[in-house]
């Protein structure tokens, strides 16, 4: 009996492979190569051995994408210092893939599909399936969008007065790529082989303009459509003026546009509630109460027009029914499944060392922010926190390698409003795998209803922001005290939203999952749909309720007192700005 145990183990490779595996990846995981400076390439090719050796078949794809890098970057002596130097090394050279590679991978891709249909992102297959059997005609029904040509002072100018779009920081280097901007490599290996770019969080309008040119159900019939995209880069647009200009000025190209978009024979069929736009700044850009030069933004989400249509924005009012949230941009923007379902699995491994970090500044001029607070805590569990404090412009803060490295290292990631509710570091975090911990619901909640779960607790965690303040509350211990099924069970469920909050690269296209744009499209696509049988049955409903009360009313469907009413008093309302 004990022989033939032997004989048969003797005659499968596998064994001896595994045993080895274990042994080289107990050798390289159970130990920090990266702190050995000069030490970091070698292991870099150490590791393409160990992969090949994973039996799972995901895995051994992965290396023959990450062979790939490693080939490439062997006789670079840059390889070694990237950890230090982020920003300016770009690793990955795209012009040296090799042909042979790419037809490997494709193969592989195709091998992969069943384990891609798995996943429970099938929701687009049976449309998908249909374009295949060329009956697209049927699948684009309900989903034609029309795109209006607006003259190009609105949009295509003002990428090419990249220079003057903000006082502080020179855009120009976030507006190449199709609004990505410039490639970030994969210094250190944090990121992954393709994909990662410096994304300016400002910049959604072009990112999704340029989406929208490649989206499958484009009609240049109007009276087809079932909606009707304004590419306005408003955001753009007001960022010229948001310092020192005067109010007429800031307001110019908000109300000619409307103008022209009213003069448009498709304005009269709906009253332009079937038109929508993105503004990528935040809501509070747009909404200047007072025409007074020494207030704040311009007037664009007031203006009579912009009230009937839908305007898709980085960060809605709670207390307005004209604007949807929709995430802001992060830096990674995938271009197949494939690359996508090799990011989760590699946040699925990570080893994360702290329990929660902050990256961020404090607010010491906001009476009200909770900012300081945190960080003292956790300055002083310093075992178990990461803090990245951002003092000054030229840190590690505006470095996305730090950011990233440090979220995939941590568990859970604060994400304290700042000089609003919301911030682009939710959806960083998000990407790392790291569970997001919210202060308000106004941060995310009953923010980004078309992209994260109803559920909030399957992915996220809620210290009320009072108790902070009051101190009546250890972020430590109550994190401490989550049990390690739990965690486990957010942070996958905080891996599986990953496609939903990122924008995959506008000159590729996903086949198997609906990322954030087309999550955005498609709650666009409903509610137009509902406007549009509204006005059909004469009815009023879904404008029906105080519009104090929007946020209430588009998360849950009534406006109920609730337990949450308190987080949204007017009376606070101070503090978000
Ligand atoms: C290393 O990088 C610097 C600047 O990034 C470049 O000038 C230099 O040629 C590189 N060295 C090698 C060996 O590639
Ligand atoms: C719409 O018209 C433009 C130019 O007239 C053309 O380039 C484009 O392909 C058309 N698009 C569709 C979806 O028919
Ligand atoms: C606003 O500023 C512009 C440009 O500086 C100037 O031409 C205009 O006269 C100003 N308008 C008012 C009402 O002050
Ligand atoms: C907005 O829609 C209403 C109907 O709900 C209509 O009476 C009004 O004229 C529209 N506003 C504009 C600027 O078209
Ligand atoms: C629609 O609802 C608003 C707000 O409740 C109300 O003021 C308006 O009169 C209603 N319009 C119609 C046509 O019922």
């Amino acid at each position: 009996m004990d022989n033939s145990i032997t004989t048969r183990l003797r005659n499968k490779y596998w064994f001896i492979f595994f045993i080895l595996f274990v042994f080289w990846y107990t050798l390289l995981h159970g130990f920090d190569w990266s702190s050995l400076p000069g030490l970091t390439s070698i292991s870099h090719d150490q590791e393409k051995p160990i992969y090949s050796l994973v039996s799972d078949s995901i895995h051994v794809t992965y290396n023959h994408e990450e062979n790939e890098v490693v080939i490439t970057n062997s006789g670079d002596m840059n390889t070694t210092d990237v950890v230090d130097d982020a920003e300016d090394d770009k690793l990955v050279d795209d012009s040296s893939t090799d042909n042979d590679v790419i037809e490997d991978v494709n193969d592989l891709e195709k091998e992969l599909e069943p384990i891609f249909a798995k996943d429970d992102v099938d929701y687009g297959v049976d449309h998908i399936k249909n374009k295949e059997n060329g009956k697209q005609q049927d699948s684009c029904r309900g989903r034609y969008i029309y795109v209006h040509e607006l003259p190009s002072r609105f949009n295509d100018d003002l990428i090419k007065q990249c220079k003057s779009l903000n006082k502080w920081n020179d855009m120009c280097q976030y507006l190449v790529n199709n609004g990505l901007g410039s490639e970030l490599g994969n210094p250190g290996r944090i990121f992954s082989r393709t994909g990662w770019f410096n994304t300016n969080q400002f910049s959604l309008e072009l990112i999704f303009h340029n989406r929208m040119k490649q989206y499958e159900c484009l009609t240049n019939d109007s009276s087809k459509a079932a909606a009707i995209f304004v590419p306005y880069y408003g955001g753009l647009d007001v960022s010229r003026y948001l310092w020192g200009s005067n109010v007429s000025v800031r307001d110019s190209d908000s109300l000619d546009v409307m103008k022209w978009l009213r003069e448009k024979p498709e304005w009269d069929v709906m009253w332009g509630k079937d038109h929508f736009m993105v503004a990528g700044r935040i809501t509070w850009d747009f909404r200047r109460g007072v025409d007074d030069d020494n207030s704040w933004g311009n007037k664009l989400m007031l203006l009579p027009e912009s009230k009937n249509m839908t305007i898709l924005t980085i960060e809605s009012s709670p207390w307005n029914r004209n604007d949807f949230a929709i995430p802001y941009p992060t830096y990674f923007h995938p271009w197949t499944d494939y690359d996508m379902v090799q990011w989760q699995n590699k946040m699925r491994k990570q080893r994360r060392k702290s329990l929660f970090c902050f990256v961020g500044a404090p607010r010491p001029n906001m009476q009200y922010s909770i900012r300081g607070e945190l960080m003292e805590q956790c300055k002083s569990s310093s075992r178990k926190c990461s803090l990245l404090e951002c003092t000054n412009d030229r840190n590690k803060c505006q470095k996305p390698v730090y950011i990233t490295k440090m979220f995939q290292n941590s568990v859970f990631c604060l994400q304290p409003p700042g000089d609003s509710f919301t911030r682009r570091s939710t959806f960083d975090s998000i990407l790392a795998g790291c569970i997001p911990v919210f202060f308000s619901p106004g941060c995310a909640y009953v923010q980004y209803l078309w992209h994260l779960p109803k559920d909030f607790n399957k992915y996220s965690i809620l210290i009320p922001e009072d108790d902070v303040k009051n101190k009546r509350v250890s972020v430590e211990k109550k994190l401490s005290q989550i049990s390690k099924a739990r965690v486990l069970a957010m942070r996958e469920e905080v891996i599986k939203l990953i496609p939903n909050v990122i924008y995959a690269d506008p000159r590729s296209r996903l086949r198997k999952f609906h990322d954030a744009f087309d999550l955005s499209v498609k709650g666009v696509l409903e509610r137009v749909e509902l406007l549009r049988k509204e006005i059909k049955e004469g009815k009023n409903f879904s404008t029906n309720f105080d519009e104090e009360d929007s946020w209430k009313y588009y998360t849950f469907g009534t406006v109920e007192t609730h337990e949450w009413d308190h987080f949204f008093l007017r009376t606070d309302r101070s503090k978000y700005y």
